[in-house]
């Protein structure tokens, strides 16, 4: 299969087919994801989560993310691979533009940042410099300190106004995905309609372009805390490839997430 690209994720979305994503942190995993036919796959910094056992993103390093790009374009060498730019280490546009060239040299195809109106100067700079930007808005986990937990956001009307605003902003700027996390259903559809570039739902309903998990999720590897937009594809499809499928056939379907999933 020819290499997806941003221009093919553009298309996915005029022509209403979902975009499929997952997280993947090594080699072996984005393997099966490739196989699997995952349109592109995140090295998110999650993996502080998931990987490292921390309570929170923020102590991921700019070497973490390095590392397991470096892994997961060693396993998936055609695979389009975005990675997390770690907590602080796009304070500066000068700042983010030494960082996000590492994550390009390390493999990366396109970088990912948290955040809205203070990027913009960030993301036109990148971009110019030939970064691809995909903007990330909604629950930021980078801001867990500001926002005092792992809070759906937009539920308010000015809030939901001001999401939008901010996602034409970043659209404006010059970023060519965004990731939309843990909002309202009617958020997650409005913005996804007034945007020409496709937006990647985690928690934001069925109406977004594209849907991303964390893979440890999609195996219902976290016991002792099961976000609501969680599903277990393990449980149902018997094993790893199989619930790779099932995930991507079911976000294809538009059945996945259902209403049990999203957050009214
Ligand atoms: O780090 C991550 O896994 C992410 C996704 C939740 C979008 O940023
Ligand atoms: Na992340």
């Amino acid at each position: 299969m020819a290499a997806m690209t941003i221009a093919k994720l553009a298309k996915k979305k005029l022509a209403g087919e979902k975009i499929t994503s997952i997280t993947a942190y090594d080699a072996s995993f984005a393997k099966l994801f490739a196989e699997c036919g995952v349109d592109f796959m995140l090295v998110g910094d999650s993996l502080g989560n998931v990987v490292q056992g921390q309570s929170s993103t923020l102590p991921v390093t700019l070497a973490d993310i390095v590392y397991h790009t470096q892994a997961v374009r060693r396993g998936a060498p055609e695979a389009f691979v975005m990675a997390d730019m770690p907590f602080m280490t796009y304070a500066s546009p000068a700042q983010a533009c030494d960082n996000a060239a590492e994550l390009m040299r390390a493999g990366a195809n396109m970088v990912k940042l948290e955040g809205g109106d203070w990027l913009l100067e960030t993301i036109r700079c990148l971009v110019e410099r030939s970064v691809p930007v995909c903007a990330h808005l909604g629950l930021l986990p980078q801001s867990v300190n500001v926002l005092g937990g792992y809070k759906i956001q937009g539920r308010e009307q000015s809030a939901a106004d001001n999401t939008l605003r901010q996602a034409l902003a970043l659209q404006e700027a010059g970023a060519q995905l965004l990731v939309l996390e843990c909002v309202p259903v009617a958020l997650g559809q409005r913005i996804s309609e007034a945007l020409t570039i496709p937006t990647i739902g985690i928690g934001a309903g069925p109406h977004t372009d594209g849907q991303i998990l964390v893979m440890h999720d999609m195996f219902g590897l976290n016991s002792d805390y099961l976000p609501k937009f969680v599903k277990n594809f393990l449980a149902d499809a018997g094993d790893l490839r199989g619930a790779v499928e099932m995930y991507v056939a079911q976000v294809k379907a538009g059945q996945f997430p259902g209403p049990e999933h999203s957050f009214e």
